[in-house]
């Protein structure tokens, strides 16, 4: 039911690549933002000590996974030395006497527990840099999450660059908050890692199916599996397809919004990146879902469990509009995109 697109030519394929590239540099943090951070970071843990003597803040998200924005928001996990895991704690208490510290904090304003969510954290605001944070506690599987997506990042630029280009992209469509019912960053990353691993050739590996012997070893967080190869030094000798896709930034950017629209069947299938064969919306029984998502360690979240019927229309129109408008070439380009 979509209309054809016209023939692509040369000229507007480089315009496209021009243009992803320059998502990339204008809102890809310089390493000094990086250091800022870190700083940030260090500074809390020293604050939070003063209360919880064996307190260890630990940075994880886009402000670690390689998609990170100078604004993005700093997501910190924090753990208890000798407190393997949050079982025996009290973790609304916790938050909510962190929250009580935090509020003497002279660089912090707008300190916020929410302990009624899924994860309780504390919201803050970083009033010299202007960051938005949040600190929650043993958030484990999130700090491998985030290594593995930092590990999909660093095979090749180009995950880098359409992965800024897919957020751009979601922001501006307004289809990326998951606070106000839509997807988060973290879903559509997932979705761009998908699409690298389903291109022929893919552009990216599924980490989690590469392994030493004969089967996958076992590192069990929360109960889950967070095994994944992350030795990147040998991942041409261990994977036989390593840097055979050679398509530009801009044809792949385009290459996805039509996967999404034209051949990816989400009624059947799920965007699923730990393994290379189709996994059906039917196997996991998440029928009554149109956008389905797994993530990638824990097998039991479903990404786009909370769309409702219209914010999935919504988003599909923006993927449809953004493939007729990147799939469209025209002689004048507007400078500014
Ligand atoms: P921006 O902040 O938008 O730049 O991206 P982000 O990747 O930091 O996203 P966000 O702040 O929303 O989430 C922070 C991190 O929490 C993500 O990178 C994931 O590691 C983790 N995360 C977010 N949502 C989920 C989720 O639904 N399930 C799990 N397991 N982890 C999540
Ligand atoms: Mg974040």
């Amino acid at each position: 039911k979509l209309d054809p697109l016209p023939p692509m030519t040369t000229k507007f394929v480089s315009i496209l690549n021009q243009v992803c590239e320059q998502c990339y540099k204008d809102f890809a943090p310089d390493k000094l933002e990086v250091g800022v951070r870190e700083h940030i970071l260090q500074d809390l843990e020293d604050f939070v000590r003063r209360q919880f003597a064996g307190a260890r803040l630990q940075l994880f998200g886009s402000s670690k996974n390689g998609f990170g924005f100078r604004q993005s928001d700093l997501d910190i996990c924090m753990v208890l030395e000798g407190q393997d895991n949050a079982d025996d704690l009290d973790c609304i208490g916790i938050i909510e006497s962190l929250a009580r510290l935090l509020k003497k904090h002279p660089g912090l304003r707008n300190i916020l527990p929410i302990t009624t969510a899924k994860v309780p954290i504390v919201k803050f605001y970083h009033i010299r840099t202007g960051l938005e944070g949040d600190i929650s506690l043993y958030n484990t599987l999130a700090l491998h999450n985030t290594n593995l997506l930092a590990s999909y990042a660093a095979i090749d630029r180009r995950v880098k660059i359409l992965c800024y280009v897919m957020k751009v992209f979601a922001k501006m469509c307004d289809i990326g908050d998951a606070s106000r019912g839509s997807l988060s960053s973290y879903a559509y990353t997932l979705m761009v890692l998908f699409f690298l691993q389903q291109r022929n050739p893919p552009v990216i590996p599924v980490l989690q199916e590469i392994y030493d012997g004969e089967k996958k070893p076992q590192v069990l967080v929360d109960g889950w599996n967070v095994y994944f190869w992350d030795d990147l030094k040998t991942l041409p000798s261990r994977w036989p397809q390593y840097e055979k896709n050679t398509e530009t930034v801009g044809e792949l950017w385009l290459g996805l919004l039509r996967f999404y629209t034209e051949d990816f069947d989400f009624r059947e299938h799920v965007v699923c990146i730990r393994q290379q064969a189709r996994l059906t919306t039917f196997n996991k029984q998440w029928t009554s879902k149109y956008i389905v998502i797994e993530d990638p360690f824990d097998l039991n979240h479903n990404l786009g469990a909370g769309l409702s019927r219209r914010m999935t229309n919504f988003i599909m129109k923006a993927f449809i509009n953004g493939r007729r408008v990147f799939g469209t070439p025209v002689k004048v380009f507007p400078p500014q995109y």
